[in-house]
């Protein structure tokens, strides 16, 4: 098993580029389903959860072909319906190809996506937005049977909470649905939009897309488009605290600076000083943070729950205390125990912690427990005298191409074993 071994203690400088969103690559290799002839994605990351859509793909009858970081998937003809568990568990947001089969098949039979990794992670707000889209779903011993005539039924989706996924399972099954549907209380994250105009560049008519009502009118077919991911704005979130944590200075290149406005007030309250130029974004650390009195992670344009964990380990070190509120999953702050190991003092009660800054963590053995959770695990690690080791690597894997190369680059001292 790889893990990495951080030498902490080294500034950061210099200038990195920031890849193709994670969660926006995603629901765009879904989308790509819908779409008769070749799409062309171009800055699709190199990570293991687009390896794993890759795989649906495939199994699913597309043609997918990656050069450097362009994508071209052939999904002319779909061969199956179906997705097996196994190919279900890798990923978790496996579950938003449910609406693009459906629509372009009118069957689906798949398993339900991978285990709670962040508490319970139901998937009842999908299941119950497409069942009003005319999808007859059958829940049959860990599989869901689901089938429809196609072309499914515009329809009225009222979310009683805001859900990303569920939000781009409906647009992508309504994109070729007969008539109008209207989600209300959709999710208005950039992921929403970067969808919506992908799917609006292939020949279908959403509108509204970033706005808490979306309309989408369907239309008979979608071709193929040329489209740009959209830049990773957590991946940013997380590179812009490996700056601050080591008192560094960092040239942060391809960042939206709308996506990363929620953010900067509280790296502001850090004491770092944020300069957007074009689409590139410029921070410089003090050489100690100041704590972040009041984190509380909430839907777009409120702070991301996925930058939480790297924002808890510059509090980790910040002079004094910082408190953090969880608003979106129950569960988490599982790297908390991690940090711990490093010297962290950290309390947690239900959906708070409360992080009483030290001036020096120290390096140890640890494991990453999740995606964003392991990357803070390697954002304490920069800040801690001596050496960590991480553990359980392929949650970073999942969402941080090649992120020991990219830190080394600006100075970091870490090695993959
Ligand atoms: C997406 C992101 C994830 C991010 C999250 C919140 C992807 C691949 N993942 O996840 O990184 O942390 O948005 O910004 O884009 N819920 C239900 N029922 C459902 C669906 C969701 O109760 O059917 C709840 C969840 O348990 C959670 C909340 O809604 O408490 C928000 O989840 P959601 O926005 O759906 O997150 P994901 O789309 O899974």
């Amino acid at each position: 098993m790889a893990k990495l071994l951080v030498n902490g203690g080294r500034r950061l400088s210099g200038e990195l580029s920031i890849h193709g969103a994670k969660n926006s690559a995603l629901p765009l290799l879904a989308a790509a389903i819908l779409c008769q002839g070749k799409t062309v994605i171009h800055n699709c990351p190199d990570l293991s959860d687009v390896d794993a859509a890759f795989r649906i793909l495939r199994h699913l009858g597309c043609g997918v072909r990656r050069e450097n970081d362009m994508v071209v998937i052939d999904a002319e003809s779909i061969e199956t319906s179906e997705i097996p568990t196994t190919l279900m568990r890798e990923m978790r947001s496996s579950i938003v190809f449910l609406g693009a089969i459906a629509a372009r098949t009118g069957r689906a039979k798949l398993s339900f996506p991978g285990g709670c990794e962040l508490g319970p992670r139901p998937i009842d707000l999908h299941l119950a937005a497409l069942k009003k889209l005319g999808l007859t779903i059958e829940e049959d011993h860990g599989f869901l049977d689901c089938r429809s005539d196609v072309p499914l039924r515009g329809a009225d989706v009222i979310f009683p909470i805001s859900s990303v996924g569920a939000t781009e399972n409906v647009m992508l099954a309504a994109s070729l649905a007969k008539g109008t549907t209207t989600i209300h209380n959709a999710a208005r994250e950039p992921e929403i939009c970067d969808l919506a105009a992908f799917l609006n560049a292939c020949g279908a008519d959403i509108r509204g897309a970033g706005e808490s009502i979306v309309e989408i009118r369907g239309v008979k077919t979608l071709t193929g488009c040329e489209y740009t991911v959209m830049p990773d704005r957590i991946a940013a979130a997380t590179y812009m605290a490996a700056a601050a944590v080591t008192g560094g200075e960092l040239d942060l290149l391809n960042v939206v600076p709308e996506h990363v406005k929620p953010i900067v007030p509280v790296f502001e309250e850090a004491g770092c000083r944020l300069r957007f130029w074009g689409n590139n974004l410029t921070i410089q650390a003090p050489a100690r943070l100041s704590s972040m009195h009041h984190v509380v992670t909430g839907v777009f344009p409120g702070f991301p729950t996925d930058a939480q964990p790297t924002t808890m380990a510059m509090a980790a070190v910040a002079r004094g205390n910082s408190m953090f509120v969880e608003t979106i999953f129950e569960n988490r702050f599982k790297q908390v125990g991690e940090l711990a190991r490093l010297g962290a003092k950290i309390k947690v009660d239900g959906r708070v912690a409360v992080v009483e800054g030290v001036e020096k963590l120290s390096g140890a053995p640890v494991m990453a427990t999740d995606l964003r959770g392991g990357a803070s695990l390697v954002i304490a690690a920069l800040a801690a005298e001596g050496t960590t080791s991480i553990d359980e690597i392929h949650h970073i894997d999942r969402g941080y191409e090649r992120m020991e190369e990219t830190l080394c680059a600006v100075g970091a001292d870490i090695q993959r074993v």
